[in-house]
């Protein structure tokens, strides 16, 4: 038996490249998985664990708390869900307000209707809550797509004061911050490898991240091997934010 087995994990964006390895990876060591996304159902990855589908809006509140009312208990959230409007996020300075509020909505309000779902249901027997960022919030950008950057950063900051608050019942809350990795938000890749390329190049390690690289990292974070790590960022990007 693997430590997953018999737990139960919520996981938001998992019909996408991060959330959908993640969730393989806690159905293949036996956990129940509950994913939410947009999207028309993926096939969903099979046992020894079990998946459930929950197709919906993360920003709609009355559609997650509905999910969560739905468990009888819960071990571990993932927030995965994120979206990166090449085109029409860009430059605080030309944005549109609209746009800016949407993937607030999206990449860090989600988060707290998720959060406020999931914390009190651990309270009594802890748990692990895995955030996704961006290393993409630690630096400028001089092609910008400003909301992203900014939702993320509050991605790590509203995680470390959940951490804190709720470490004392158990709850470790930690955040992940990818590098580029090739998953539908990089489908602009599909379309000009030759920009993959590129980006290749820049990575230390020599490649582009993928599903797995990041995936790995979740669980690392939601696993006992990880239980004295909450209130931190773990930076996987194949080292680009190690250049100086
Ligand atoms: N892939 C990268 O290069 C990269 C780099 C840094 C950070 N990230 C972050 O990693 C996380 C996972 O991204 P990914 O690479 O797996 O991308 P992805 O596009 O494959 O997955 C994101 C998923 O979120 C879902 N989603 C978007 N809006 C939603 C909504 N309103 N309600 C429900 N679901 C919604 C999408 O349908 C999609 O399946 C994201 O938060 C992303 O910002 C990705």
């Amino acid at each position: 038996m693997g430590e997953f087995d018999g737990k139960t994990a919520v996981l938001t964006g998992a019909a996408g490249g991060v959330g959908y390895q993640t969730a393989t990876m806690l159905v293949a060591d036996g956990a129940d998985v509950h994913i939410i996304d947009l999207l028309d159902p993926p096939a969903l990855p099979e046992g020894p664990g079990r998946a459930t589908y929950h197709q919906g809006d993360v920003t709609d509140w009355d559609f997650v708390s509905g999910v969560f009312d739905g468990l009888k208990k819960l071990d571990y959230l993932v927030n995965s869900a994120g979206v990166l409007w090449f085109g029409k996020d860009v430059s605080a300075i030309d944005i549109d307000f609209d746009i800016w509020d949407k993937v607030m909505d999206i990449n860090l309000k989600s988060m707290v209707m998720t959060m406020k779902c999931a914390v009190p249901m651990m309270q009594e027997r802890g748990g692990a809550i895995v955030n996704i960022a961006s290393i993409q919030c630690l630096r400028g950008d001089p092609a910008p797509q400003d909301a992203y950057q900014a939702s993320k950063a509050g991605v790590i900051a509203l995680t470390k004061s959940i951490a804190i608050q709720y470490a004392g019942d158990g709850i470790r809350a930690n955040s992940v911050l990818p590098g580029g990795a090739w998953t539908p938000l990089q489908e602009r890749w599909d379309r000009d490898p030759e920009a993959a390329r590129r980006a290749a190049e820049a990575v230390p390690l020599g490649r582009v991240g993928q599903a797995e690289d990041i995936a790995n990292a979740v669980m690392f974070l939601l696993s006992d091997k990880a239980s004295w790590i909450t209130g931190t960022e773990m930076i996987v990007d194949g080292g680009v934010t190690a250049l100086p």
